[in-house]
């Protein structure tokens, strides 16, 4: 049994298994294994939105680190003497910061840092600082560095603080650890100049903590990843492929090779809504392309990157003038050619070369690559076929994806997917950020799909409420209820990724979101908790459930009742979400079984539910609304149950 993380709760009496009208008939097919599930069919959807990579999963704490932002010393303050050069070490990054004697004794000259909402600093906690420097005239100078609150927070104190020495007129590289002994959620980071305060250059300021997985990934945001188990990562978006314009459009190739040299991007999320404006809001490609790989590799998820098709986000763009034509898509296409052999290409190829010189030789094994996000009109097919015609030539191996458009359905919609299957596309992206009435009309979507086109990525969904549109446990529910669907139809659904993934309280441009997080705690919402249970009782083979004949999608006369059943060994899973407002009784009865075969045992139930509808997990009660054990018992040829209202239930039996 995989390890779970649930609570066990007492049996409450509509939970109870006892006296119950067995008024819903659930047929579990034990005899006829269905289509494979897909070990891609659960998993998460990446994108710097919400200050999810920079301020988020990437755990650098100094904003514009490198001096690159188009104002210089945004997110820095100064005092004293400073000036910014731009003939540094990194010829893509040039900016550095000069700090000069302040010219008084009692005069200071030094930077401080606000962070990303501040910086989050934890008691007895070890913080990596280290900076490029020199002293530019040769000889010896000397830095202090210092973790404070913040004088606009009332006492302006330090908690912890440490000398470096810099010497020579060399660019080096210099490391100190400090350990704060307070906790604050918004100090910033102040270096200054100590005696004999010599001129000293500075350059790619970096704080990170020290218990940061493998001193890149916030630790608690990429364990919330890896407890979901997920099949696949999506990366780096979203619209953040496509760019505001190409100017911003997601360059793989700036995000690899030494962190130092990696130039910035203007997040195509800074000034997207004007209600939600972050004009500080840059893409440091701190956390880039080998980064996401390395991630999918410890989280046990093959990787699929999503590559621009040559068209800036069609939302944001009219004109044909902002878009590559046809005939200039070439160094496009060579952008995913070389990504594939940055990804998986041998160690003397150039890209392969630049993977291996960044820790790791061995190949990605990447398998899958979408190009084009949220893409319509003809002016996508037309671009999207030399794509194909030339990874198709050089790496047939390659699974492509391609896009249905930014709408479940719709002209867009119906116009895309025959031209997907015409260029041959073994995935389609569709995307549903839909009411709840949608939701719960939709249990039987891919029912009646074509089995001969390609198969389905839903790649971005989430339940936005109507007049809720903010993660509340009703939300949670109906996708619960909708995923019963994708996984009973997985011989077509391949993958399926909710989105957005990650928000920071204080710089969210999107809601609702799986995982919300703070500079120093984080909080897995309702819907997180749907998707880890669809990851730990994943199965391995549909098995076929029916009432009265039908699939159970929710539709007319069926109460409300949502259900799948998978097996997995000699264990079976039944997903049932109960959508409506009063208890089900149900009886699952198990044909297809020999007379000499043993009768299936209940096992385990587990059941997620609310009195809080409409609420969530805060960062102040983490686990307000989580899954709990039932005890379950039983066993025969028909075993009964009892659902709370509006409640997901997974149960296991075990034959
Ligand atoms: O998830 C937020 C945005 O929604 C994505 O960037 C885009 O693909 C979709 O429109």
């Amino acid at each position: 049994m995989k390890a779970r993380i649930l609570v066990t709760a007492l049996v409450t009496a509509s939970m109870a298994f006892g006296a119950f009208a067995q008024n819903h008939s659930f047929d579990i097919d034990l005899k006829k294994v269905g289509a494979p599930i897909q070990p891609t069919m659960d998993g998460i959807f990446f994108e710097d939105s919400n200050f999810a990579a920079d301020g988020g999963l990437y755990a650098e704490l100094v904003k514009n680190r490198s001096f690159e932002f188009p104002n210089a010393l945004q997110g820095w303050k100064s005092f004293g003497r400073v000036e910014i050069l731009d003939d540094g070490p990194f010829d893509r990054c040039p900016h550095y910061a000069r700090l000069k004697d302040p010219g008084h004794k009692d005069k200071q000259t030094g930077l401080e840092n606000e962070g990303f909402f501040g910086i989050g600093m934890e008691a007895g906690k070890e913080y990596s600082f280290t900076v490029w420097a020199r002293v530019p005239d040769g000889g010896e100078g000397a830095i202090r560095i210092e973790l404070v609150t913040p004088a606009s927070m009332g006492e302006n104190q330090f908690f912890t603080q440490d000398r470096i020495r810099i010497s020579g007129a060399q660019w080096k590289k210099y490391e100190a650890v400090i350990k704060p002994g307070v906790t604050d959620p918004k100090a910033v980071l102040r270096i200054f100049l100590e005696a004999p305060r010599t001129t000293i250059d500075l350059e790619h300021v970096s704080l990170i903590p020290g218990d940061a997985l493998e001193g890149v990934y916030r630790r608690d945001l990429a364990e919330a990843l890896a407890d979901l188990q997920p099949g696949i990562f999506r990366f780096p978006g979203g619209c953040i492929v496509e760019g505001t314009d190409l100017d911003t459009r997601y360059n793989w190739k700036n995000s690899v090779g030494p962190v130092e040299n990696r130039p910035i991007n203007e997040n195509r999320w800074e000034d997207t809504f004007p209600h939600r404006l972050y004009p500080d809001y840059y893409q440091s490609y701190g956390l880039g392309f080998y980064e996401f790989f390395r991630l999918s590799e410890l989280i046990g998820s093959e990787p699929l990157p999503i590559l621009s098709c040559g068209l800036a986000c069609q939302f944001q763009n009219d004109d044909m003038s902002a878009h590559v034509p046809v005939d200039e898509l070439g160094p496009y296409i060579q952008d995913a050619l070389d990504l594939i052999e940055f990804a998986n290409g041998s160690t003397d190829t150039k890209w392969g070369a630049l993977r291996a010189s960044m820790g790791h030789p061995e190949p990605f094994n990447l398998k899958y690559l979408g190009i084009g996000n949220e893409q319509w009109d003809a002016i996508y097919p037309e671009r999207l076929e030399p794509f194909v015609a030339a990874l198709r030539k050089q790496h047939p191996e390659i699974k492509l994806v391609g896009s249905a458009g930014p709408n479940s359905e719709g002209d867009q919609f119906d116009f895309l997917w025959p031209e997907m299957k015409r260029l041959g596309a073994d995935l389609v992206d569709e995307h549903f950020y839909r009411p709840e009435a949608w939701f719960l009309s939709q249990g039987s979507r891919y029912d009646n799909y074509d089995r001969k086109g390609p198969k389905v990525f839903a790649g971005e969904y989430a339940c936005h409420g109507v007049g809720r549109k903010y993660n509340h446990f009703h939300a949670s529910l109906l996708e619960a209820a909708f995923m019963t669907g994708l996984e009973r139809n997985a011989d077509i659904v391949h993958m399926a990724t909710y989105a957005p993934l990650f928000a920071h309280v204080e710089g969210w441009q999107w809601r609702p979101d799986l995982i919300w997080y703070d500079n120093l705690r984080s909080m897995r919402t309702a819907s997180w908790h749907v998707q880890h249970l669809y990851g730990l009782y994943k199965g391995e083979n549909v098995l076929t459930l029916t009432m009265d004949g039908a699939p159970v999608t929710g539709a007319e006369g069926q109460d409300g009742l949502f259900a799948s059943a998978v097996k997995d060994g000699n264990l079976i899973y039944v997903k049932v979400a109960n959508t409506s407002e009063s208890s089900r009784d149900l009886s699952f009865n198990f044909t297809g079984l020999k007379k000499k075969d043993a009768d299936p045992v209940a096992v385990e139930r587990v059941v997620f539910t609310s009195d809080s509808l409409y609420e969530d997990n805060t960062l102040d009660d983490p686990d307000a609304i989580v899954p709990v054990e039932v005890p379950f018992s039983g066993s025969g040829r028909t075993i009964g149950a009892t659902v709370p209202p509006q409640s997901f239930t997974v149960f296991v039996f075990e034959r």
